[in-house]
């Protein structure tokens, strides 16, 4: 399962690349954060990603919660 944040669309197109390669889930963050969509059922073995910007050196809050 692959989690984005993107703002201009650098980290969509690298988390589109990782779901092609990989056939993995992709859950965008911001959606998921406006829907109060806060748990995830993970098969058994499954890996997790997280793809999002930095900006001046830090995560973004949405990330971070
Ligand atoms: C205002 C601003 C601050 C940034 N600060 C950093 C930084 O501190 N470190 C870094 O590696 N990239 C920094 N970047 C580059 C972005 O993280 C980079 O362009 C990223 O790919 C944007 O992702 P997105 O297209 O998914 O939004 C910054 C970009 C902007 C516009």
């Amino acid at each position: 399962m692959i989690f984005y944040f993107s703002a201009t669309g650098n980290s969509l197109y690298i988390s589109k690349k990782l779901h092609e390669d990989q056939g993995k889930e992709l859950i965008n963050i911001a959606h998921a954060f406006n829907n109060n969509r806060f748990c995830y059922e993970l098969e058994k073995d499954e890996k997790v990603g997280f793809v999002f910007l930095v900006f001046f050196l830090l995560l973004c809050l949405i990330i971070m919660f």
